[in-house]
């Protein structure tokens, strides 16, 4: 690849995607909190914002324009909030928002998507949980990310002969990609308490059959982590009966898509769950697991912890900022001890802050940290 002048200049440049819905209002603080880390810790960050999903069909008529491609390309980092919303789920299949987001993990090449579900003690009330089912979770789901069901051809809704319509999708993984993801989840669960649980339906699914086989022999280059197998059914079951029995859960798509949205609510909201999704090379993409809200947009009202993590974990993973992802993720903690709470984490009769408010309070807790170092 050639390194351009400006790839030079920007080595540590970051796009922003603020998208639709809540998007914009949860973006706003995380950059609050990125101008803030940047100063404190000279991180030389430089960011731009580009447009992609509803708000990109809306100036540019398709969901991923070349110019949010490009730049996303040419950036080291990308930080995007949320896309989609009703408005936008009648229009032609091919530029809905939601596919510009699949083509911007394809073009990307980010195929491990590291969700990590971890409460925050303050919240074992907020759980709809039992606290001592949660107390002390940190399990990481790492879901394969472009490929399975979500990108397999054929696909589509056509008219059988008699005029009857039939929807199809095609689950398809190769060896390569199976042993790909297996690597990311035996190297991070190294780095964490050595087990890997591989989540299938080789009951029923061929495609899951081969997911399987490979991850049990991958799994024999890891002599140090211990792989188990659950079927997709069972582990669903298990993450809201016992889900601290979980250190790495790896998956495909589909199953990573749905049992990250169920691991969200053990840490009390989805909005407290943040993503980072990665190429080969670690360059990276960060989002909070949670769609746009189109329900609470505009109102002040969404929790902004997911995106403002997702800062955090594009500080850890993508520029090994450690100390500065350590300063966010321990203001998020600060702010929860302050008790704010926004509607979502909040429980029976606890004061209910805004969204701009929870943003505030942890640029605040942020700026404590440093003067009484
Ligand atoms: P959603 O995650 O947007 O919302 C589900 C529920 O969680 C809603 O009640 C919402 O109010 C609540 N919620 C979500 N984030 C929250 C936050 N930060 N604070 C407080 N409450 C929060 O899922 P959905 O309703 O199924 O989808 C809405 C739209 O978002 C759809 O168009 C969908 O395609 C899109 N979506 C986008 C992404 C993404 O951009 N990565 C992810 C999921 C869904
Ligand atoms: C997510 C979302 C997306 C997905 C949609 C919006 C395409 O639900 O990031 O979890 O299914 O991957
Ligand atoms: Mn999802």
């Amino acid at each position: 690849m050639n390194i351009t002048n400006k790839e030079m200049t920007h080595r540590r440049h970051i796009v922003l995607l603020p998208g639709d819905g809540i998007g914009p209002e949860i973006m706003a603080e995380a950059v609050r909190v990125l101008e803030v880390v940047s100063q404190q810790y000279s991180l030389g960050l430089t960011w731009e914002s580009q447009l992609l999903g509803g708000a990109a069909i809306e100036a540019a008529g398709v969901p991923l324009p070349q110019a949010t491609l490009q730049a996303a390309q040419a950036a080291q980092a990308v930080l995007l909030a949320a896309v989609g919303g009703p408005q936008w789920d009648r229009i032609e299949r091919a530029i809905r928002p939601e596919r510009g987001l699949l083509a911007l993990r394809a073009a990307l090449g980010l195929f491990a998507n590291l969700r990590p579900a971890l409460l925050y003690p303050q919240l074992a009330e907020a759980s709809t949980l039992k606290p001592e089912v949660v107390a002390g979770l940190d399990l990481l789901i790492v879901r394969e990310l472009t490929g399975g069901i979500y990108f397999g051809q054929p696909r589509g809704i056509r008219t059988l002969e008699n005029g009857e319509r039939e929807g199809f999708n095609t689950d398809v993984y190769r060896e390569s990609e199976i042993r790909r993801i297996a690597r990311v989840a035996f190297e991070l669960a190294q780095q964490r308490r050595r087990q890997v649980l591989s989540v299938d339906k080789a009951n029923v699914l061929e495609v899951t059959e081969l997911w399987k086989e490979i991850m049990i022999e991958v799994g024999r280059d890891y002599p140090d982590v211990q792989l188990r197998h659950m079927y997709v059914d069972n582990a669903a079951m298990q993450l809201v009966r016992a889900p601290k029995q979980f250190d790495v859960i790896v998956t495909g798509n589909l199953f990573g898509d749905i049992l990250s949205d169920e691991a969200a609510m053990l840490t009390g909201s989805i909005g407290m769950l943040p993503s980072a999704s990665l190429d080969a090379a670690g360059k990276g993409m960060y989002e909070p697991c949670h769609g746009s809200a189109p329900d609470i947009a505009g109102q002040d009202k969404a929790n902004p912890l997911a995106m403002i993590l997702s800062v955090a974990m594009m500080l850890r993973y993508t520029f090994h900022e450690v100390a500065a992802a350590v300063a966010i993720e321990q203001a998020v903690g600060q702010v929860l001890d302050q008790g704010l709470r926004t509607a979502d984490i909040a429980s029976a009769g606890q004061a209910i802050c805004g969204t701009r408010a929870m943003g505030a309070a942890v640029v605040k807790a942020l700026q404590d940290q440093r003067s009484s170092s």
